[in-house]
């Protein structure tokens, strides 16, 4: 194995596949219908299982009527705490990097509204659907605390992912005496839920001792691992497939306890059982993004340059697990400023755990640090982006390390061109259109880590030629299994239409985890760099042959691409892939590579992807109805892989940003915990009508320290700076500075 993990790339032509805008490889078996996603699988004898769940949110389930359920026509077995087996490990235990704790029916506690509280198998979907209904529960229901005032306040742990950071660098006071100008304010963001199309979906099948899961997953050897141990059987022993996603954001990288309870129904009745949660249930059991409060305080020279920012951020979290959304993370790498502090508090609520969602932390915590920046400009009497300029970072603000690369001027730069910001008034309400609409432009600044984690991979050169590759990767919709194809042909110095791609299945090499905008970067080198070990062993093959035009090359003398290798000084000398196999006798050919950061590098530089947004918005005087009329942004994320499928996820991630602004927030009772508008008809998502003309510049950047492939992330970074883009331009068009998202007519009143 090539354990070089940053690929130094001697014999490989850089990029004829990379940099290519090709459409996705699977699009026509989804446009199609032909596309296999986890609930489209119907093993023979397969059966329903439909999760009955709780209508309180704190206290005990009292009575269940089971005997009404099992009499249904149709039903097989109703599974509550009184009868369901023993799993290896208690589900209130936490278990490794993505360990939740989760219901899986051990006891008759309610812990949050929508909590599993039995799971009924029947023949038929229909069938398991009137079973749940007829458990009829009564409950001892205790007071719901579902408010920041209501539930314990505590400091969390930094543990697991989510980890929130208390911080300080600097002297805050020292700071704050030094200031001319000041501003403290703040901003609550709402809890918002999972909507993937695809819900969350198992079908789960026994044979013995050997499981097989078909289920979305963006994780998927490392979950192998987590459902082997629960049910107290190897890991090799599970075999999890998960090709194709309809949506991920996080959601998927967890599993939920509604997954094992399924699994052990099919242990114990011996059947395969699929259960798909039906929507409103997509609002307990399977994380979300928790409701957070934010305070900043930030404080000025008579210049603009800041002497001291801080960010306390309070969020919720459930009553019995650790996930909070750490949104004062988002201060520590933008601005520049002598002395920065972040604080994050938790505070306990009767609702279901939180989890990650599309830019935890970051997404909330840029709402308001770009808001407050526009407050902070505004009292020193600045412009926005003169602002942001004269507190440009040119190091790491928290660690003092350099970027490894940070095209963030050029990002102001080209999008304030794109989008005319010259010339924008400083005071509010100077603008309006020939309907007379009050007309206000705001922007934001975009920043997200560039994670990497661990992927393997494995490439097999074939007689013909051609090349199979495979990684255990997942396609969540952002173009997985076309990007990295891309970077796995250039590897090999094949055209993509030579290579064969496998991914999505656990018996396939570790990609790692699809999250953190790092999977393209993470299973990309993994692929690029076994890719290249099998060129290696090739040219090793053809440079000791006596009768090859390659004949004591070396392997660093040769050059791959179009499935032939050259020798470097003289270009008339070369052989196709299938000719050194097929005289070496050789009938298939394996490399595999490891993807992951480099540790000396991760020590020394500092890595993020950043942008910048603009929006327009248009106010109507008289109603306060908002419309986001113009939304640029532009984005410096290191190598650009494929520009089509790059500039969808910046498309995606600035959309959701609009809903972040303008549209989503679940709505909890206060008296029952229930989550009240848990439907797309009430919990409110933009619709095309509600997305206006959008722009995504794609800057170039050329980072040689973040990886081999020079490859970040671009799946999240579109939501940061798109939120106070848009917030920012609806004070400027109306004067009034609304301090919670969504941002509803009546806080323009
Ligand atoms: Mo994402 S919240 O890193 O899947």
């Amino acid at each position: 194995m090539s354990d070089t993990i940053s690929p130094p790339s001697t014999h490989v032509r850089m990029g004829s596949s990379r940099g290519q805008p090709l459409t996705r490889r699977d699009g026509l078996l989804k446009v199609t219908g032909t596309a296999t996603f986890a609930a489209d699988n119907n093993p023979q004898g397969l059966v329903h299982a439909v999760v009955a769940v709780s209508a309180i949110a704190r206290g005990r389930v009292a009575s269940l009527d089971v005997t009404a359920a099992k009499a249904h026509p149709g039903v097989i077995e109703v599974i509550t705490p009184a009868n369901r087996p023993p799993l290896a490990i208690d589900p209130d235990q936490k278990t490794g990097l993505f360990g939740f704790r989760f219901e899986a029916l051990q006891n008759d506690r309610v812990r949050y509204a929508k909590q599993p509280i039995a799971l009924v198998v029947a023949e038929t979907l229909e069938a398991a659907t009137e079973g749940a209904r007829l458990l009829s529960p009564t409950y001892e229901a205790e007071a719901a605390r579902m408010g920041f005032d209501d539930g314990e306040r505590y400091d969390p742990p930094a543990i697991g992912i989510g980890a929130p950071t208390n911080f300080v660098r600097g002297d805050i006071a020292a700071g704050h005496a030094a200031a001319v100008h000041s501003i403290k304010t703040d901003y609550r963001t709402p809890a918002q839920y999972h909507n993937a199309m695809e819900p969350h979906a198992i079908v789960a099948e026994w044979d013995g001792d050997r499981l097989t899961i078909d289920s979305p997953n963006q994780a998927i050897v490392m979950s192998r691992g987590l459902f082997a141990g629960y049910f107290g059987i190897p890991a090799e022993n599970v075999f999890l497939r998960s090709p194709f996603l309809g949506g991920g954001f996080g959601s998927k990288a967890i599993m939920p306890g509604p997954y094992i309870l399924a699994i052990l129904a099919a242990r114990m009745l011996g059947r395969p059982v699929k259960l798909v949660l039906p929507r409103d249930q997509m609002y307990g059991p399977v994380g979300h993004r928790g409701a957070t409060e934010q305070t900043l305080r930030l404080a000025m020279d008579a210049d603009g340059h800041l002497t001291a920012l801080e960010h306390h951020a309070t969020a919720q979290t459930s009553s019995f697990d650790e996930f909070i959304e750490p949104a004062a993370n988002a201060s520590h790498n933008l601005y520049a400023s002598p002395a920065i502090e972040t604080r994050q508090q938790a505070v306990r609520v009767d609702i279901g755990t939180p989890g990650p969602m599309r830019a935890p932390g970051e997404a909330s915590g840029s709402a308001a640090l770009e808001c407050a920046i526009d407050e902070a400009a505004l009292a020193c009497g600045l412009d926005s982006l003169e602002f942001r300029l004269r507190n440009y970072a040119e190091t790491d603000p928290a660690s003092g390390k350099p970027f490894s690369a940070k095209a963030l001027r050029e990002c102001y730069s080209r999008g304030a061109e794109r989008f005319g910001w010259a010339g924008r008034p400083l005071a509010p309400r100077q603008m309006r259109d020939k309907a007379g609409h009050l007309v206000g432009w705001g922007m934001g600044s975009a920043l997200f880590p560039a994670p990497m984690f661990m992927a393997e991979a494995r490439a097999t050169l074939r007689a013909d030629g051609t090349a199979l590759v495979e990684t255990a990767g997942a396609d969540m919709g952002q173009g997985a299994w076309t990007a990295l194809a891309q970077i796995a042909a250039d590897g090999l110095g094949l055209d993509i239409e030579q290579v064969e791609f496998r991914s999505g299945a656990s018996d396939l090499p570790d990609g790692g985890v699809a999250g953190g905008s790092g999977h393209t970067a993470t299973a990309g080198s993994a692929l690029y760099n076994a890719g290249t070990d099998a060129i290696a062993k090739l040219a090793e093959l053809a440079s000791s042959d006596p009768d090859s035009p390659l004949f004591g090359s070396g392997n660093a003398g040769v050059e791959a691409r179009g499935g032939r290798l050259y020798h470097r000084e003289d270009e008339t000398r070369s052989q196709s892939y299938a000719e050194i196999l097929s005289r070496a006798g050789v009938a298939t050919l394996e490399g595999t590579g490891k993807g992951g950061r480099d540790p000396a590098q991760a020590e020394a530089r500092a890595m993020f992807s950043h942008g910048a947004v603009f929006a327009e918005v248009k106010v109507d005087p008289d109603l306060g109805q908002m419309r986001v009329t113009r939304l640029v942004g532009a984005f410096a994320a290191g190598r650009i892989v494929n520009p089509r499928l790059a500039t969808s996820q910046l498309y995606g991630g600035m959309i959701w940003g609009l809903s972040f602004a303008l549209h989503e927030e679940a709505i909890h009772d206060r008296r029952s915990g229930r989550p009240l508008n848990a439907d797309l008809a009430g919990y409110h998502i933009p619709v095309h009508a509600d997305i206006p003309a959008m722009d995504a510049i794609l800057v170039d950047e050329d980072d040689p320290y973040v990886n081999g492939l020079g490859i970040k992330g671009v799946g999240e970074i579109g939501i940061t700076g798109t939120v106070g883009a848009i917030a920012n331009a609806i004070w400027h068009a109306t004067g009034v500075r609304a301090h919670r998202f969504p941002i509803r007519i009546e806080d323009l009143i």
